[in-house]
Parts: C-alpha cells; structure tokens; sequence
C-alpha cells in the first residue's frame, strides 16, 4: 500500500516505522501547508492518506482528500466541532473518511468495558462517574479525545448523565472531565464511579505510541476499497449501542 503521511512529527514518525514493518511504502511527508500545496497525486495513484497533525490543520487535510478522491485515516484530535461538517461531506459525496480519537486496540477495548459498566450503573444512584486523563506536556488539545469519547460513552448508556464538562466540578446529569500535563506520558485514562463507601476505578495506560500508529495502519489498509465514514468499532466489530436517541 501507498502511504502519505499528513503531519510528520511524534505520531508521523511512529506511523512510519509500522507502515514499513507491514511492508508498506510511504510516498509522501506532508508536515506544512506548503508540502499540501506541492502534493499532486497522479490520476489513478492508489494512495491512503494517514493524518495525524494539528486541530487546526486536520480540517484542511482532510478536505484535501475528499478533493483529490483519496480516503484519508485521521487521528488527530481537538477537533471535533468541526467532525460533523467532514463526515456530511464523506457521505454526500461517497468519500472515504476513518476517524478514530485513540487507535490503540486496547483503549477500544476499554471503551466496550466503560460502556458496559456504565449500563450497570444506571440504577445505582450512589454512584457517580468522571473521567481523568494523564498526557505528555506537548499535547495541544485537552480534555484528550480519548477522555471525550468515554464520557461520551457513558453519557450514550446511562440516562443519568447528558453532559461533561472540563474539570472536576459535579453537578446533576455532568461528567467531570480532568486533565493532567506531564513529562513524556503517551496517554493514561481513567473512568471513575464513586460512591460514598467504596469506589470502581478502569484504568488504561499505554506504554508508547507504537500501538496507536499499527492501529491507524491497520485502518488504512481495511479503508482501501471501502465508502463511507468509520470508525475502530466498525475495523474491530465491536458492537455501540446506545440505550439513548439523540
Ligand atoms: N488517535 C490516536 O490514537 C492518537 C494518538 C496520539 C496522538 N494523537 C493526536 O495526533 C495529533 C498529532 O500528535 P503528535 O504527537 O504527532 O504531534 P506533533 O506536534 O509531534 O506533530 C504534528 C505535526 O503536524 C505538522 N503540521 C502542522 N501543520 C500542518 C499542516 N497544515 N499539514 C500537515 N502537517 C502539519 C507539524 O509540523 C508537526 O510535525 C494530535 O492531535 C494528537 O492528539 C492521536
């Protein structure tokens, strides 16, 4: 598979060292606007485009694919206000769009386990539920996307809660979201349910960033041949039900 990295910083570099050990061939290290601009693809070239930049410039590249008709895997995070608006454009005009906020298996996992004990937790009044998430002090986005995909989950499957917010405030019907910056942590994510004589506690903690970039390769190469807008849930066949319409 032909690859073009979209952002070569952490996550880049780390994404290129698992394209290459799957055999892989990256053809193109788009880290500025300037390299977007010089980036001209061949008519027919099979290429999967695997994003992993900034808030900002995630938006742009992804545009970017659906205009040269090349599916793009994106992990870059802190942009969410602005996911709804991309995939309505993939499904419009049948692009090919993969987004996850955290590609490691494990953490995917652990979103089927939050979810599950968050159905658990509906009846049980004394409990409460926050999120806390530890990252190196790089990282320009917090909450971490990760952090907002578990209080979403719980938010999906426990008609107690509607919201999250950013801290540790509690309040009826709202998740407390906590960030924490420091050293060279590549991730650590907590979900809490506490109450007043004892306390559940998941915990996920990711030992490097290799397992994110074999996910999001793995994602390019289940992409290729496929329309639509996805996510590790469809790549793994993990289930999402929700108990709740939104
Ligand atoms: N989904 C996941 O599993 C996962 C895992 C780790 C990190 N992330 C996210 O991935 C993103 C990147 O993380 P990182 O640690 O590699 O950051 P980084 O700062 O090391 O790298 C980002 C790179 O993007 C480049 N860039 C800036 N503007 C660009 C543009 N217009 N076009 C192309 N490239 C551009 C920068 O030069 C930089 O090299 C962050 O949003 C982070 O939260 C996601």
């Amino acid at each position: 598979m032909n690859i073009a990295l979209s952002g070569y910083g952490r996550m880049g570099k780390e994404v290129e060292k698992a394209a290459s050990a799957r055999g892989h061939f990256i053809i193109a290290r788009l880290d500025s606007p300037d390299d977007w601009g010089r980036f001209i693809p061949a008519a027919g070239d099979s290429i999967v485009v695997i994003d992993f930049s900034t808030p900002e410039s995630a938006y742009t590249a992804v545009n970017r694919c659906f205009d040269l008709g090349l599916p793009v895997v994106s992990g870059t995070t802190g942009w969410n206000d602005r996911l709804e608006q991309v995939s309505a454009r993939c499904l419009r005009e049948n692009r090919s769009f993969f987004y996850a906020p955290n590609f490691s298996i494990g953490v995917n996992i652990f979103f089927e386990i939050n979810r599950t004990l968050s159905r658990l937790m509906e009846n049980l009044q004394n409990y409460s539920a926050s999120v806390h998430e530890i990252h190196h002090i790089h990282k320009l986005d917090a909450p971490s996307g990760t952090a907002i995909a578990l209080a979403s989950g719980i938010i999906d499957t426990n008609t107690r809660y509607n919201r999250w917010q950013p801290g540790t405030e509690k309040g009826k019907g709202l998740i407390p979201v906590s960030s924490e910056r420091t050293g060279e942590i590549p991730g650590t994510h907590f979900v809490t349910w506490s109450g007043s004589a004892d306390m559940i506690e998941l915990k996920h903690t990711a030992h490097n960033r290799q397992g994110f970039a074999e996910g999001a390769v793995m994602a390019a190469e289940w992409i290729q041949g496929r329309t639509g807008m996805f996510g590790m849930a469809d790549l793994l066949g993990l289930g999402q039900t929700s108990t709740k319409k939104h």
